[in-house]
């Protein structure tokens, strides 16, 4: 109210001051301009009277002259007429003037001494009708009487002017009441406008911004688009938005901490490591990028590739958190197109928040350093699918030149940020963290090793290995997914370099640096969407609408996911599908297995003949049972989205992995986090590192076809009650133990080690 007295309470003077001198000179002017019309009145008529009143004066006819005041005063607004001797004296009077004007008016001796006609406004007392006394205002117009060709006199016409007054008191009247409506109807006008155009947004905004604030995060903006107070909305709005996120979240950890569960989500790790890095950015090195342009073939535009990878999920909320950088390959076919001079970018495409830098590789270098020695020699050398490697040395050339080219742009990137945190991805990079500490003893660097390491005597095959090994023990701290891969880099430590190894806390020590070697599980992010259950079609109608569109007829479904390697154990996997039939005749026509098969690496020889092996294994088992509606096993052999994954998850009843060989495993995590409906079984290897925290699961193995043949078997037949059991207690093992927790314990776990540079000692974060 105080606010719109003080914008209004000025306008009201204003007005009113301007109204009132608007009055004020309107009467004036109606004043001058009433009096001016009755002088030039007064003195037409007295100068038809002088032609009159002259020849009579000539003549002395005092009768005459007598008759003819008379007879003029009775015209309007006219007091009367006199007229004088040239003494002064009264010759003809109008009666009524007779008492106040015997003698001549100053006027009228103003007009004999001058010689011409004089007028003059005053106030003469004179008796009223009442009988009474009273100043009378008058206009006087005195001219001068002639005859004989001397001065005989003089002549005044005398005008009641109270009409004048009458007239511009009426006017007063008017102008001051139209002054008033005036300034009543411009105040409320302006009042109603000040309501509109600010009180009224701003106490809607000030009602809204409470509502907010009192916990209602849907409340309606309180202003409509196209106000006056626009760019306040859009502030107030966003403050709104991130006030609801906030508390959000704060609900969330909240919560957490409530219940007392350990459960790590993707907000809680971007607070808990945003307050562990202290605001330093966090460097991520790894040979795929999260994000991959490509030209689409039909149209040459650019489609931008996210790959499903647990890792992007996990580290993505850091990376946004803390304004990382994430150093990768460039291998897509657009890639060169959206970096900038320095081969940068911001990713993520729709909110871009932390960096990618590119690292180019030509086409000899990516044979060399990629499919030689990272797929063709370390990939089959640590997974024991007795697949031979092959190292050649050429490769190896090319491995420690692409290596040195990433650590240098890891180099580069870190310039200027002190103590700087690495995390490397993989055997694609196992020089790279000596590299980088031996140029930045400050750094605090991990690798993460997601594939298995195998015993010191099959890595001892490789011709490298000690420059390996060197290479990793750059790192302060070298990630496993399990422990037995921890106990077996240890023991090839132990024969390939010279080391202390600490087996007391799992760390070695090299030439005084100590790298500390820990098992990580690395895992899925576990949807919390139950509400979606409802929406999701029920297995029986997913099934049927996927046999559909395969073509076939089968009320069962299992399902495999892999990409096509021969470490999935995908042959193995067809043979005990093709014993259950053998041995569960009554299943043919039922049951049919779905192997999806991501093509991989088919630019080396040894993918792309397991891929055609593999073709050729599904159709000569079909051939042996297929009937024209229905196959034991379709082989989808191409890349498929998540969401189309999700529906066989969903649609089936038992999932299959059945690695030769595996780090950990994510199909099997995955499956698990897909059925919320809490049903279907897992047949898991147990040489895939899943199989340690999956004791749920129907453990085979895949080398053993019976046994598999058996655990189908198995599957199919398991009763409701068991299935939900067993998914229950995977469920639960897979939602703790989440691709947040991975990162969360990695990284915090890296934050927390104590570096020691040669010439001083750096204290722990
Ligand atoms: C494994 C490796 C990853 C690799 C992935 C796909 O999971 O551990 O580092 O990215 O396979 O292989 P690719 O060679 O296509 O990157």
């Amino acid at each position: 109210m105080r606010t719109t007295l003080k914008i209004i309470l000025p306008l009201i003077v204003s007005v009113a001051a301007v109204s009132l001198l608007f009055a004020a000179y309107q009467v004036r002017t109606e004043k001058r301009n009433l009096r001016n019309d009755l002088s030039r009145r007064a003195e037409i008529l007295g100068e038809s009277l002088q032609e009159n009143v002259e020849p009579l004066l000539e003549r002395s006819q005092d009768k005459n002259l007598q008759r003819l005041v008379e007879r003029f005063g009775q015209r309007e607004h006219l007091k009367g007429v006199a007229v004088y001797d040239s003494a002064g004296a009264a010759i003809a009077i109008t009666p009524a003037l007779a008492s106040v004007f015997k003698s001549r008016p100053t006027a009228a001796s103003r007009a004999a001494q001058e010689d011409k006609g004089i007028g003059e406004f005053l106030r003469a007392d004179q008796i009223n009708s009442d009988n009474q006394e009273a100043a009378i205002p008058m206009h006087i117009y005195a001219l001068p009487l002639h005859s004989n060709g001397g001065m005989a006199g003089t002549l005044s016409v005398f005008h009641d002017t109270s009409y004048i007054d009458l007239q511009v008191s009426r006017t007063l009247r008017d102008s001051l009441l139209t002054a008033l409506v005036q300034t009543i109807l411009i105040t409320g006008l302006a009042l109603i406008l000040v309501r509109w155009t600010f009180t009224g947004p701003l106490t809607r905004t000030a009602k809204w911004l409470r509502t907010l604030r009192t916990g209602q995060p849907n409340a309606h903006p309180a202003l409509s688009n196209g106000e006056i107070l626009d760019q306040i909305n859009d502030e107030v709005t966003h403050l709104a938005r991130d006030l609801t996120t906030a508390r959000a979240s704060a609900e969330e950890e909240a919560r957490l901490r409530d219940s007392n569960a350990s459960l790590w989500t993707a907000e809680r790790l971007r607070v808990s490591l945003r307050n562990k890095l202290q605001e330093k950015p966090l460097f991520v090195v790894s040979n795929r990028e999260p994000y991959m342009h490509v030209y689409n073939e039909r149209d040459n535009a650019i489609n931008v590739l996210v790959p499903a990878s647990g890792v992007v999920t996990a580290l993505e909320p850091v990376l946004r958190a803390c304004n990382g950088t994430w150093i990768a390959n460039g291998s897509g076919s657009a890639d060169r197109e959206l970096v900038d001079a320095h081969d940068r970018l911001r990713v993520p495409p729709d909110h871009p928040s932390y960096t990618l830098r590119r690292v180019w590789l030509t086409d000899e270098e990516d044979r060399g350093y990629y499919e030689g020695f990272s797929n063709e020699g370390l990939w089959p050398l640590c997974h024991i699918a007795h697949t031979r490697p092959i190292f050649r040395p050429e490769d190896w050339l090319q491995y420690q030149k692409i290596n040195r080219r990433f650590a240098d742009a890891v180099l580069q990137e870190m310039e200027g940020t002190e103590s700087p945190i690495l995390l490397a991805q993989d055997y694609h990079f196992a020089l790279l963290p000596r590299m980088v500490k031996e140029a930045r003893p400050d750094a605090r660097v991990a690798i993460f090793w997601h594939i298995p390491w195998p015993n010191p005597e099959v890595f001892g095959i490789c011709p490298w290995q000690r420059e390996l090994v060197d290479g990793l023990l750059g790192a302060d701290l070298i990630g496993f997914h399990i422990q037995t891969h921890c106990n077996n880099f240890l023991e090839t430590v132990d024969r390939a370099v010279e080391a202390l190894t600490e087996w007391d806390r799992f760390a070695v020590n090299r030439q005084g640096h100590v790298t500390r070697v820990r098992p990580y599980p690395i895992s899925v992010a576990f949807p919390e969407n139950s509400h979606v259950i409802n929406e999701t079609p029920s297995v029986g109608a997913e099934r049927a609408a996927l046999c559909a569109e395969l073509g076939i007829e089968a009320s069962l479904l299992g399902v495999g996911v892999d990409r096509v390697d021969y470490t999935k154990g995908i042959l193995e996997r067809f043979h005990a599908i093709e014993r259950f039939i053998e041995m569960n005749p009554a299943y043919q026509q039922r049951f049919t297995f779905v192997q999806i098969g991501a093509p991989s690496r088919t630019d080396i020889e040894r993918y792309r003949n397991f891929l055609a092996e593999v073709s050729a294994e599904a159709d000569r088992i079909n051939a042996r049972f297929q009937t024209s509606r229905w196959k034991p096993i379709v082989f989808l052999k191409q890349h498929h989205s998540h969401e189309e994954i999700a529906r066989y998850y969903r649609a089936a009843s038992f999932c299959m992995v059945t690695s030769l060989h595996d780090g950990m495993n994510l199909v099997a995590k995955e499956f698990v986090a897909s059925r919320e409906d809490e049903r279907g079984a897992l047949i898991l290897s147990t040489f895939a590192g899943a199989a340690h925290e999956l004791s749920d699961a129907l453990l085979v193995n895949p080398y053993d076809v019976s046994q598999v043949a058996e655990s189908i078997h198995r599957a199919l037949e398991m009763p409701e009650a068991e299935q939900a059991t067993r998914m229950q207690r995977m469920r639960h093992n897979v939602r703790e133990h989440n691709i947040y927790r991975w990162a969360a314990h990695l990284l915090s776990d890296l934050t927390e080690i104590r570096i020691e540079i040669p010439d001083r000692v750096e204290t722990t974060q």
